[in-house]
């Protein structure tokens, strides 16, 4: 497509692409503008913007653009902001980040999110980079039998693996996770390949934050075939890796992409917030 409105200039050759030419701080944005924004979403997988200094707001109002916000659950919001908005935090002293291995948000979810819209308020010097594959390109570069195979399959999704990996201090008492109204360990079935609503094409949908197995196989069953999968859907040929500015802004859509946050930045301040579009259910 041509761009009549905004300027796409991808980043590299499979996945990414910077837009230019349109303020998405404003909170009138012509509806001819959005829907070239949209399309370059949709054919570009993340679209980034650069010096947009976006308060909660405008945040809130550019996401509404995209569909209704999930708002988070309570003990994840900002007392006194929009329930919808998330913030990602690493302190100096921190020692984790946030989405440090290669994920699509909120896939333990009956609905995972359509896209996440991340703008960085503080960012380190170097480091804190982003990575995102595009999930297209991973199945598409598949077997037909590994196709055929991964076609009948069906996933578990948990954050229970989230929560296990918390430090002992962090994490609730044992056994209660499920009945603790802060720590809710949830998890929803998914199909292993799925087809994306809005372009038809079929992605890979399995992630190694959430995906725990195979429906009706058991966790050591299914993990060689996981792992397989895990190292192919992160070839470096269907990545791309975005640096942050302060008001840089990424918006990826978490039906055909995956992205992982990178811990290199030890010793220093990051701090970003983000909000979600509600999605469909997978299939
Ligand atoms: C996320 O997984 O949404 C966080 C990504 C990042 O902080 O770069």
């Amino acid at each position: 497509m041509s761009y009549k409105h905004i300027e796409v200039t991808p980043i590299s050759g499979m996945i990414g692409a910077e837009i230019h030419g349109v303020d998405i701080t404003q909170a009138a944005i012509a509806p001819d503008v959005i829907d070239e924004i949209r399309h370059a979403f949709l054919e570009n997988l993340v679209v980034f913007f650069r010096d947009q200094d976006l308060d909660d707001d405008a945040l809130v109002g550019f996401g509404r653009k995209f569909g209704e916000l999930a708002a988070l659950p309570p003990h994840r919001q900002v007392p006194g902001s929009y329930p919808e908005i998330l913030v990602v935090e690493k302190q100096p002293e921190d020692n984790m980040v946030f989405g440090w291995e290669w994920h699509s948000d909120t896939s333990h979810l009956e609905t995972p999110s359509l896209g996440s819209i991340l703008c960085a308020k503080i960012v380190p010097e170097c480091g804190g980079d982003t990575l995102f594959a595009n999930q297209y390109a991973a199945y598409d570069a598949l077997s037909d039998g590994m196709k055929r195979m991964l076609g009948d399959l069906t996933a578990i999704h948990a954050n229970g693996r989230i929560l296990r990996t918390l430090s002992e201090k962090e994490m609730p008492p044992p056994g209660t996770e499920s009945e603790s109204a802060v720590w809710s360990e949830m998890w929803m079935e998914h199909p292993v390949v799925r087809t994306h609503p809005e372009t038809r094409r079929k992605a890979l949908y399995v992630n190694e934050m959430h995906t725990e197995r195979f429906k009706d196989m058991s966790v050591e069953e299914s993990q060689p075939l996981l792992q397989f999968l895990y190292a192919h859907a992160a070839r470096p040929e269907f990545t791309c890796r975005f640096h942050w500015e302060a008001g840089s802004v990424a918006f990826w859509d978490n039906r055909c992409a995956t992205h992982l946050a990178l811990n290199d930045y030890a010793g220093h301040h990051r701090l970003m917030r983000r909000v979600q579009v509600k999605g469909d259910r997978p299939v």
